[in-house]
């Protein structure tokens, strides 16, 4: 460390939970920086499934100190579900170990029925949004309207401000012709709540700095994925913040000078869920076998929203984008023991645009929706790879498909997962270089 961050190097939900989990052994400080509920980070310890979706996965490490960043935005009451969903799978939470940022933003009810509103008055166009609000409490604090954390210290002033907040969404969904709420009762639940997580609110700009000063190892867990980010996804089927290296710092307030590591995320197949061009997507046999029946908790259905994800082959022509938006030091490649059992893989390593070969994606979403991958064919393997603990417990063919991920990346691989447990992952003593 200093500082490590993790970045979702693709649509999401690429393992970002679980690889978390295993670096955050040698953290003092887990922090996550971007995005509120919409994320879900699983992590298998034991024979438990944890499901994270606005606490840092860190906080499964006693050792570790965790940070709500002030670049979130946090729903309080679903956070203080989440606390006692931990707290009854035998987590030890307390404000001495979560610090919720007071310059986080909050979501309220009125957020969540105006993503719902704007969802259905985009019709066909719908951005497939997770429904937890996400969008309008970016746009209120964007638009310089929002409320922060830190606003839940004075309870009676919390209340009103709430209050005024409901009422004036309430015009605003009185358009859309949808339900209104009740301003009164959502007050009242929201001053509950805000009791009871005062006591987690922190400067956490001062305490990182302070702790970084001090010499901490300071972990950053990014939420979505580069390809999501409102600057660099494909807009505007992205989420409403930049999950990517610019707004890890923005949403901590710490300075580049302490990052050492900045490690991209990526599985070794591609997913997405919700719309929005997917260059590599498939359907039928491949998709299903990729996907998974859902039997497994690891199987391709949203942590958040239980949808099906959207499947397809590697897309290295993103993953390349990737890297040059976040500036990787390393890949962690995810999930590798999906892909035992199939006779031939594939990676896409350019695309086809109205004719003329490219090896970068198109700027806009229209010609993106017209990019036909140019694939690279990969023999496969038979074997059962989630035992492999070192590089070379792999099949060769397993071997060469991530040195190629290496190659087409021009990043070197750093570890790799070969299942969803806490041991079953590869850490690359020599970096895998290409
Ligand atoms: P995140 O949002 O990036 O943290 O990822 P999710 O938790 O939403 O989705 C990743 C899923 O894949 C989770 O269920 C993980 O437990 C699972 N997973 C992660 N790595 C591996 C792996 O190497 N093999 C298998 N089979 N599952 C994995
Ligand atoms: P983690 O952290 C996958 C997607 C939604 C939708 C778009 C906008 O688990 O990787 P939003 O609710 O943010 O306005 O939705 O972004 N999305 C995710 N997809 N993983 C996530 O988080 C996501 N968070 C948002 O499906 O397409
Ligand atoms: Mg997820």
């Amino acid at each position: 460390m200093p500082v490590t961050i993790i970045i979702g190097a693709q649509w999401g939900d690429e393992g970002k939970g679980r690889a978390v989990d295993w670096l955050a052994a040698q953290a003092d400080v887990v922090a996550r920086f971007s995005g509120g509920d919409n994320a879900g980070h699983t992590v298998y310890v034991g024979d438990e499934v944890f499901k994270m979706h606005l606490i840092p996965s860190g906080i499964l490490h006693p050792q570790a100190l965790c940070v709500l960043g002030n670049g979130m935005v946090i729903n309080p009451v679903n956070l203080l579900k989440e606390i006692d969903m931990l707290r009854e799978m035998g987590v030890d939470i307390s404000p001495s170990r979560l610090k919720i940022s007071s310059k986080a933003h909050l979501i309220t009810p009125a957020h969540i029925a105006l993503d719902a509103a704007n969802e259905k008055a985009r019709g066909k166009d719908a951005i497939g949004t997770t429904l937890r609000g996400i969008g309008p409490a970016y746009l209120d604090k964007t638009g310089r309207k929002g409320i922060r954390a830190g606003e839940m210290r004075d309870l009676e002033a919390f209340g009103e401000l709430i209050r005024q907040a409901i009422q004036s969404a309430n015009q605003t969904l009185a358009q859309y012709d949808a339900d209104l709420l009740d301003a009164q009762s959502v007050a009242e639940a929201y001053v509950q709540a805000a009791h009871q997580l005062r006591p987690y609110l922190a400067d956490t700009t001062y305490l990182l700095n302070q702790k970084l000063k001090a010499g901490a190892n300071v972990l950053c867990e990014g939420a979505q994925g580069t390809l999501l980010d409102v600057d660099h996804g494909s807009y505007p089927f992205v989420t409403s913040s930049n999950p990517t290296i610019g707004g890890a710092l923005a949403g901590l307030g710490i300075g580049a000078r302490y990052v050492q590591q900045v490690i991209g995320v990526a599985k070794c197949f591609s997913t997405r869920v919700g719309s929005g061009p997917m260059p590599t997507e498939l359907d039928g046999d491949i998709a299903n076998r990729l996907r998974g029946t859902g039997e497994n908790f690891w199987d391709e259905y949203g942590t958040t929203t239980g949808r099906p994800r959207r499947c397809g082959w590697l897309d290295a022509v993103m993953l390349r984008y990737s890297c040059d938006v976040n500036g990787y030091t390393s890949l962690a490649v995810t999930k590798m023991d999906i892909l035992s059992g199939f006779d031939e893989l594939k990676i896409a390593v350019a695309y086809e645009v109205d004719g003329v070969q490219v090896d970068y994606p198109p700027d806009t979403v229209a010609a993106l929706e017209r990019a036909k991958p140019i694939y690279e064919t990969f023999p496969g393997w038979e074997q059962d790879i989630t035992n492999a603990r070192s590089f070379s417990d792999l099949p060769l063919a397993a071997q060469n498909y991530l040195k190629r991920i290496g190659e087409l990346c021009d990043v070197p691989i750093a570890m790799i997962s070969v299942g969803p447990e806490r041991e079953q992952f590869i850490v690359m003593e020599q970096v895998l270089a290409t």
